[in-house]
C-alpha cells in the first residue's frame, strides 16, 4: 500500500501548458533538479583525485548528457551505443569509461578506434580479443587504459559478470603480450542499493584485491547507488560513503585515481511522466483508473522495486487506486494500491522519479509508439525528443 501523495515537482498551470504544447503522455525533465543532484553528488566525495562519470545506461537523451558534461562529469558506457550517444553529446573520447560485456570483433575494433579513455573487461576472453585487435592496429590507434571488472561473489553474490582475483595474473600476461598494462579495477555493487553499508563494508576487500595488480592506478567504484522511490524510503548516504571511501583510499600508499559512475542516483529525481486519465471504474471501494501511457513507456517494476509515486493536483478524500496502462498486458499497472482522490476523465497524473531507466527501458511492446521528452528549465521548456508515431512500427520492415 502506498502512502499519501508527496510534493508535486511541477505546478498545474505549467503541466497543462506542457501538455497542450507537446501532447500526452509526456516525459518532463527539470534542469534545476538535475543540476542540484549533480552538485550534491559531486561534493560528497572529498578524495582529491575523483572523477564522476554519468552512467548513460539510465538515460541517453543527449540534451541531458550535456548537463553532465557542463558540470565537468565524464560518461560511463555500458554498451557501444552508450559511447555513440556520449560522443554525439560532445564528450571527448578520453572522458568516456566503458565497462560492458560480450562485444564481437567489429564492436571491439570500434571501441579501440573511438579512442575512449578506459575499458574495463568482463572476461579474459574479451581482454584477449581486444589485445588481438590492438596488436594489428597499435601503429594507428593508441590504446585506452585497461581495467578488469571485479567478480567477488563473497561480496556481491554470484554474478555472471567480471573477472575473479585468481585470474588477475593471467590478465596481466595477456595485456603484457601486446605491450599493455592492466591498471584499473572496476567494482559494481549491484543496482538500486540504498543501504550505505552495503558499499562501505566492502571497501577494504575491494582495495585489497586491487593491490594484486602490480600497476594499479585507478579504482572505478560503480554505479549502483540507490534512489528512494518511496518518499519515506531510506536514501543512500553520499556523505558517509564519500568520507569512508576517502579515508580508506588516502591510506593506500600510491595515489589512486577514483572513478564514480552513478546512474539513477543522479538522474532519477529530475524526470516526471505526465499522463491523462482516460477511464475510471470502481470495484467495490477500489478505484481502477486507466491512463494514456503504459509500463512499456517505462521500466519494468524490478528496476524500481515495484513502486513508483503517482500524484495528482486534484484534492479530495483518498481511495485505494490502481493506475492501469493503455494495453491489455496483464501486468500493465503503473501503480497498485496508490492513494488518490476520486478521479475523472481528463485529470492529469504525474508519475514521479522516472528520469532513470524510464525512457531508456521503454519498448514498443503492444506496438505503442514512445512519448515525447521535454526539458523544463525554470518555466522555459523545449522539446528534446520527438513523440513517435506509428511509422516507427514498420520503418525497418521489408
Ligand atoms: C557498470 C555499470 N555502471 C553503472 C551503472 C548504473 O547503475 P545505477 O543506475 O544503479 O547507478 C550500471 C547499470 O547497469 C552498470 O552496469
Amino acid at each position: 500500500m502506498s502512502v499519501i501523495n508527496s510534493a508535486l515537482p511541477i505546478s498545474l498551470p505549467v503541466a497543462e501548458e506542457l501538455l497542450i504544447t507537446y501532447g500526452f503522455p509526456l516525459y518532463v525533465y527539470q534542469g534545476e533538479i538535475l543540476r542540484h543532484s549533480i552538485a550534491q553528488i559531486s561534493l560528497s566525495i572529498p578524495y582529491s583525485s575523483t572523477k564522476f562519470h554519468f552512467a548513460t545506461v539510465t538515460n541517453g537523451n543527449i540534451q541531458l548528457l550535456r548537463i553532465f558534461l557542463a558540470a565537468g562529469w565524464g560518461l560511463h558506457a555500458n554498451s557501444p551505443g552508450d559511447i555513440y550517444l556520449g560522443l554525439k553529446a560532445g564528450f571527448a573520447p578520453g572522458e568516456i569509461v566503458y565497462s560492458g560485456s560480450n562485444l564481437n570483433w567489429e564492436e571491439m575494433q570500434q571501441l579501440l578506434r573511438w579512442g575512449i579513455g578506459k575499458v574495463n573487461f568482463d572476461s579474459l576472453a574479451q581482454l584477449s580479443l581486444f589485445c588481438q585487435i590492438y596488436q594489428g592496429e597499435k601503429e594507428v590507434f593508441s590504446g585506452p587504459k585497461l581495467g578488469l571488472r571485479l567478480n567477488l561473489p563473497e561480496v556481491t553474490g554470484a554474478s555472471r559478470i567480471g573477472v575473479g582475483p585468481e585470474e588477475f595474473s593471467e590478465a596481466v600476461k595477456i595485456a603484457q603480450s601486446v605491450g599493455l598494462k592492466i591498471t584499473g579495477v572496476h567494482f559494481y555493487r549491484g543496482t538500486g542499493t540504498n543501504a550505505t553499508q552495503a558499499f562501505t563494508q566492502v571497501i577494504d576487500s575491494v582495495i585489497n584485491v586491487c593491490q594484486l595488480l602490480p600497476h594499479w592506478e585507478y579504482l572505478d567504484f560503480g554505479g549502483g547507488f540507490g534512489y528512494p522511490y518511496h518518499h519515506q524510503g531510506i536514501a543512500f548516504d553520499w556523505e558517509i560513503f564519500g568520507q569512508e571511501l576517502t579515508e580508506k583510499l588516502n591510506r593506500v600508499e600510491r595515489k589512486i585515481e577514483l572513478i564514480i559512475e552513478p546512474g539513477r542516483a543522479a538522474i532519477a529525481s529530475c524526470g516526471t511522466l505526465l499522463t491523462q486519465v482516460v477511464s475510471v471504474k470502481w470495484q467495490g471501494n477500489k478505484q481502477i483508473v486507466g491512463v494514456d501511457t503504459t509500463v512499456a513507456n517505462l521500466s519494468v517494476p524490478s528496476v524500481h522495486g515495484g513502486y513508483r509515486e503517482i500524484v495528482t493536483w486534484k484534492q479530495g478524500n483518498y481511495y485505494p487506486t490502481d493506475v492501469c496502462g493503455n494495453t491489455t498486458y496483464s501486468r500493465d499497472y503503473l501503480g497498485k494500491n496508490c492513494q488518490l482522490p476520486a478521479l475523472e476523465i481528463g485529470d492529469i497524473l504525474a508519475i514521479l522519479a522516472v528520469g532513470a531507466y524510464g525512457y531508456a527501458m521503454s519498448s514498443h511492446f503492444l506496438h505503442r509508439p514512445l512519448p515525447a521528452e521535454v526539458l523544463l528549465e525554470k518555466n522555459n521548456h523545449r522539446l528534446i525528443r520527438q513523440r513517435e508515431d506509428y511509422t516507427v512500427l514498420w520503418n525497418n520492415q521489408l
